[in-house]
């Protein structure tokens, strides 16, 4: 597949108006993304787990209209929101080459999440990929396409992934599950254009693994993602950095399939603390992680070794820490963070998720 392929040439206006909701969730990075290259193209593979319960939910109401504007409002949690607008603003210019029709139409993006509003929890890659899911569904509805062969449900993931990749890089690992690869690598099948579902084998250690999300730190956070990839561009490490997540892939793919779950904790920590050490390695250098996010990195590994647990952390960007662990320790480590965890949270917050299969139409 090329980007050519995901340009749609003919559609008709027939369609005055309509609406098309879904819910995608979001992800969490085992191997992460970190550095990229123009158009969103990503400097090395990264996989994630797709979540369950962490979504938002769009709607998308269109009504052509005359003029050749882009048009749209946005509404979140059923208020308008003027802050997202620029962001869906740059996100329309990105697409228009592949979703002509967004000239024709006056969109209005109504737009929710289940995680509590300012969790300091990317929303970037279930909300982009929320709005990209809406938007091949208009097309689907413009082109008169059933998707109902398989063929033609791959061809609609993939471009909904492709999309989403132009919103927010992460957003494209966010339309199906369980595992998405996204990046071009040896080890998997897998594109720079768009995520895919991991095609490896896992091992039973890894279906429905849990992930407790943390939240130490619900405040806007001092450098975006997009200024920490940027920084990403003649730093010292770049080079050795890139090379081992493709190492690591190829290593948690072996893993996946073995089930060796000690194996598994050694990479996704390491992949956690180095995408922080990359952040604290640039110039202009920065932290996101705070105290407390190194207390809870503490407790985990003292109650790992004291219990022979399976139980990791890993950290996007940002002070939040996801602790992974096996369905079957789900009891004690739900008994482990409330009575030792908690209180690092703040408001004593904290979110249980566990790994889900993709979006939802609705
Ligand atoms: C640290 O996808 O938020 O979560 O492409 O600029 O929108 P943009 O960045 P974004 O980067 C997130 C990176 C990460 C790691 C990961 O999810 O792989």
């Amino acid at each position: 597949m090329t980007e050519q392929d995901f340009i749609l040439k003919s559609y008709n206006l027939n369609t005055e108006s309509g609406s098309v909701k879904w819910s995608s969730p979001s992800n969490i990075a085992l191997v992460k993304y970190w550095g990229k290259k123009e158009h969103q193209i990503p400097e090395n593979p990264s996989i994630s787990f797709t979540l369950s319960d962490c979504k938002t939910i769009t709607e998308v109401t269109y009504t052509k209209k005359a003029d050749n504007n882009f048009s749209f409002d946005v509404y979140f949690e059923g208020e308008k929101n003027e802050a997202f607008k620029p962001k869906i603003q740059t996100f329309f210019e990105r697409i228009e080459a592949y979703i002509p029709f967004l000239r024709d139409y006056h969109f209005k993006i109504d737009t929710s999440n289940t995680f509590p509003h300012s969790s300091g929890i990317a929303s970037s890659a279930s909300g982009m990929s929320a709005i990209a899911l809406c938007l091949m569904s208009i097309e689907e509805k413009l082109t008169n396409t059933v998707t109902s062969s398989t063929v033609e449900k791959s061809y609609f993931n993939q471009k909904a992934s492709f999309i989403a990749r132009l919103g927010s890089g992460s957003a494209c690992r966010s339309i199906e599950g369980e595992l998405v690869v996204w990046g071009e690598n040896k080890s998997t099948d897998s594109s720079d254009l768009f995520g895919v579902r991991f095609d490896g084998e896992v091992h039973a250690n890894f279906q429905d693994y849990q992930d407790a999300i943390l939240l130490v730190d619900k405040g806007e956070k001092q450098v975006s993602s997009t200024v920490g990839h940027k920084l990403m561009f003649g730093h010292p490490f770049a080079e050795e950095r890139f090379s081992q997540a493709h190492d690591n892939l190829a290593k948690i793919k072996e893993i996946l399939a073995s089930g060796d779950l000690k194996a598994f904790v050694k990479i996704v920590e390491s992949e956690a603390l180095t995408l922080h050490a990359m952040m604290m390695t640039s110039m202009p250098y920065f932290i996101l992680m705070k105290p407390n996010t190194l207390e809870i990195i503490n407790k985990i590994w003292e109650y790992r070794a004291k219990n022979n647990s399976n139980i990791c952390f890993t950290l996007d960007a940002g002070a939040n820490v996801h602790v992974l662990f096996p369905k079957a320790e789900k009891q004690q480590v739900y008994e482990f963070i409330k009575s030792e965890l908690v209180a690092y949270c703040q408001n004593g917050h904290y979110i249980c998720d566990s790994v889900g299969k993709g979006a939802k139409r609705l």
